[in-house]
């Protein structure tokens, strides 16, 4: 019989983890969940309160006030980020979130509330989750670990076409020094650094297709779910 399995997709910023995190899900009949949305998410409830988050004590009393939650969406076949009972899914997209969603990801507190959501999420198997520190924090214990990365340039290209059909103000410029400074905050940071996890097989993407990409990791689940076949 089939046994479902924990799939984690970590790496740099804009190498086409999500892309491929829901193609899979979608195949697999798996959970498909964007640990990132939540980072931006309280990314975006501090902004909009004016919450000092160099302050511990101003982070702990708003993150009381904090629920996320992911909540299908039929028209779009996907699962959207709900903030408090608002769907912000799209408004956390925005780069005026991406330039602070790394400081605010670096707070333990913050980490530590994610994580104890992402874990529950992944109770009963059958999920893939995107991040940074999925296969090395959040399910040290997943069947398969993928690390993906791609030349920096085509990164930054292919966040800049997708912001610039949101806002075509948006200059390469602005979207590059933000996947540099973040790429570096990330790995950086004190609490759970983007690194990979011993046990992660590299996927380069720099030269394949999406279609290309998603039949390589398809292969790799495949394997690893008839390994665990009980
Ligand atoms: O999609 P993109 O690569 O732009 O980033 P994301 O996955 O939406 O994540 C946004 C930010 O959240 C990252 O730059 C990290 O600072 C943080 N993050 C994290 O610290 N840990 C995770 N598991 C996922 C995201
Ligand atoms: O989740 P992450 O930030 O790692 O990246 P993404 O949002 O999945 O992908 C960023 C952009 O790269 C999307 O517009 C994808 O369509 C595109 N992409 C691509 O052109 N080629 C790939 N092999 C993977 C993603």
């Amino acid at each position: 019989k089939e046994r479902k399995i924990i799939i984690t997709i970590d790496g740099w910023s804009s190498c086409g983890k999500s892309t491929l995190a829901k193609e899979l899900a979608a195949e697999l009949n798996y959970i498909y969940v964007d640990s990132g949305a939540m980072y931006r998410a309280i990314t975006l409830y501090f902004l909009r309160n004016h919450i000092d988050w160099t302050d511990l004590a101003a982070v702990h009393e708003a993150m009381q006030n904090v629920e996320l939650e992911f909540v299908y969406n039929p028209a779009h076949c996907r699962s959207e980020m709900h903030l408090n009972g608002e769907n912000v899914e799209y408004v956390i997209r925005d780069l005026v979130v991406a330039e602070k969603v790394s400081d605010v990801a670096a707070i333990k507190e913050v980490r530590e509330f994610a994580v104890a959501q992402q874990q529950r999420m992944g109770n009963n198997r059958g999920i893939i989750m995107d991040g940074r520190d999925i296969g090395t924090v959040v399910f040290p214990d997943a069947e398969l670990k993928i690390f993906m990365t791609a030349d920096n340039a085509v990164r930054v290209e292919r966040r800049f076409q997708e912001l610039y059909k949101k806002n075509p103000n948006v200059t390469l410029e602005e979207v590059k020094n933000n996947l540099e400074l973040r790429d570096y905050i990330d790995s950086h940071r004190e609490v759970s650094p983007l690194r990979q996890a011993e046990d992660a097989i590299i996927l380069d993407n720099t030269n394949l297709t999406p279609e290309e990409q998603f039949h390589k990791a398809l292969k790799l689940a495949k394997e690893r779910i008839g390994q665990f076949a009980v």
